[in-house]
Parts: structure tokens; sequence; C-alpha cells
């Protein structure tokens, strides 16, 4: 059986090697993530917290899908040694530090979600303060949030590795995510043109089989600079098109490497 720790007391007790925060509702993305885990330590906590700070929608927050009994077999089955459950108290006791993200925090996610990556820095920082892991996993799938965690660490020096995971699709090519069981069977496949666009590996013909999907209604496109999240130059060395839009009313994010020149 898994260890499940809801104290900052009984975390403090060990040494974690690696930390892998989510927010539940687990999939194979996230499983993806804890396997990684496990090959950099034995010691590998899992956090489960549905993060108010980062929503800047109450309605979605109370949405948020609760899965914690299929939660807890993944993290066991994928080798984690404890989850940690914190409430929400215990992460914004008295005196946590609020962390800003900065302009990168203000552009594409953070242009429609306002304050979003402020809420996400501060609940990670939080996270780090407690846990102190020698490593911690991201995905690429939220590549600025990857981002920006990793801009954060180094502007405070935390003592952390931070370490990213790719992006784990479904057969059609849909990035894993806990909102695709809202889109059904129609929208999951009007969603695989985001994977068919991405791998053109240009932004203008990506752009233009975006637009044959008429259900995609997209709100960037662009290709970026992945080491300062400008936009991507001719000389640029790592390039990334990154991409969101909605389906119905379901927000849908990815992004793609186009390799190093
Ligand atoms: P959550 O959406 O639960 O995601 C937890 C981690 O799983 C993130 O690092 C995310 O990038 C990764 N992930 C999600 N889908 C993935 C996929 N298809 N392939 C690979 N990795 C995937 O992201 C958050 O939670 C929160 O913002 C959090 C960082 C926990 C702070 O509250």
């Amino acid at each position: 059986m898994i260890e499940v720790i809801k104290s900052a007391d009984d975390l403090a007790r060990q040494n974690w090697d690696v930390l892998v925060p989510t927010m539940g509702a687990l999939h194979a993305g996230h499983e993806s993530l804890i396997k990684l885990a496990k090959t950099r330590g034995d010691q590998v906590i899992v956090s489960i917290f549905v993060n108010p700070l980062q929503f800047e929608n109450k309605e979605d927050l109370l949405n948020y899908p609760k899965t914690i009994d299929s939660d807890l077999k993944i993290v066991a089955g994928a080798g984690a040694s404890a989850v940690f459950l914190p409430s929400e108290s215990e992460i914004y006791s008295a005196g946590y530090k609020k962390i800003e993200a900065g302009g990168v925090g203000e552009i594409y996610e953070g242009k429609s979600r306002s304050g979003h990556f402020a809420g996400v820095l501060t609940v990670v920082n939080r996270l780090f303060d407690l846990v102190k892991p020698k490593y911690a996993i991201f995905g690429e799938k939220d590549f600025q949030q990857l981002f920006l965690i990793k801009q954060m660490a180094k502007k405070l020096a935390v003592p952390v590795e931070i370490l990213s995971a790719p992006i784990v699709r479904d057969t059609n090519g849909v990035a894993l995510s806990s909102r695709n069981s809202k889109l059904g069977d129609n929208g999951i496949k009007t969603a695989s043109v985001i994977h068919r666009a991405l791998s053109l590996g240009n932004v203008e013909r990506a752009r233009q089989v975006i637009k044959s999907e008429p259900d995609f209604k997209v709100d960037y496109l662009e290709m970026i600079d992945e080491n300062t999240f400008d936009l991507a130059k001719e000389d640029t060395e790592n390039k990334r098109l990154i991409i969101a839009g909605w389906i119905n009313q379901v927000r849908l994010i990815d992004n793609m490497a186009m390799g190093s020149k």
C-alpha cells in the first residue's frame, strides 16, 4: 500500500528524491512522469492538490475532476513511495510567499488566464519548500508552466533540479488531459487536427491546416524560441510551435519541439 501523507510534519520525517506535483485526475501522462521519477531515485512522492490560487474561475475549480481512488492506484502502480495530500490550510498557512510570474507569465496562457501562473508558481514554490526534493518533474505538455517554474527555481536559487517529461498522446495524437473526457468522440476527432498541424513543423502551413477545421477555434499558434519565449527568428536555435484553442467550451493546449539546428 502507498503511504498517504497529509501534514508537513510527517513529510519532514523523510528525505525525498523526487517530487511529482499534480492536481489529481491522473492519467497515463502523469504516470509517465512518476515512472521517469523512479529512474532518478527511490523515494518518489506525488503531490495531489487542486490549487485554488491558479483558478481564476470558481466554477472550474469546483468542477475539477476528483478521482482519488483511481489516482492512488496509478501512483502505487507506477512505483511511487508516497502521496502528499495536503489541506488548503497546510499549503497556505500564515506567511506563505506569493510569487509573481513576470513578463512571460502575462502572454499566451497567461493572457487568457489572468493570475494563473502566479498561482502555479506560488504553490510549486511552497511544495518545494515543504518536500525539499532533489528533483522535481513536470510535463512538456504545459510548456509555458515548465519554462516559468525553471525560471523561478533559478531566480530564487531553490536547491532542486527541474526535469521535464515528453508529452503523452492518445492514438489520435491528442495530448492526454483530464479535459479530454469532456470532448466526446467527435471532439477527439476534431482535436486530432492539432497534432497534424504541429507535425508540419512550419507555422504558416500549420495555420492553414488548423483553419480547415472550423470546430477548432484557435487562440494562438506561434513559433517561439523555447529558451526565451520570444517569437522565433530565422536563426533561433531551439524553436517550438505552441498552440491553444477551444473545441466547444473546452480549452486545449499543445506544443512540439522543432529540433535544434
Ligand atoms: P496537472 O494538470 O495535474 O499536471 C501535472 C503534471 O502532469 C504537469 O507537469 C503536466 O505538464 C503533466 N502532464 C499533464 N498531461 C500530460 C501529458 N499528456 N503528457 C505529459 N505530461 C503531462 O500542471 C499542474 O497539474 C499544476 O499546474 C501543478 C504544476 C501541479 C501546480 O498546481
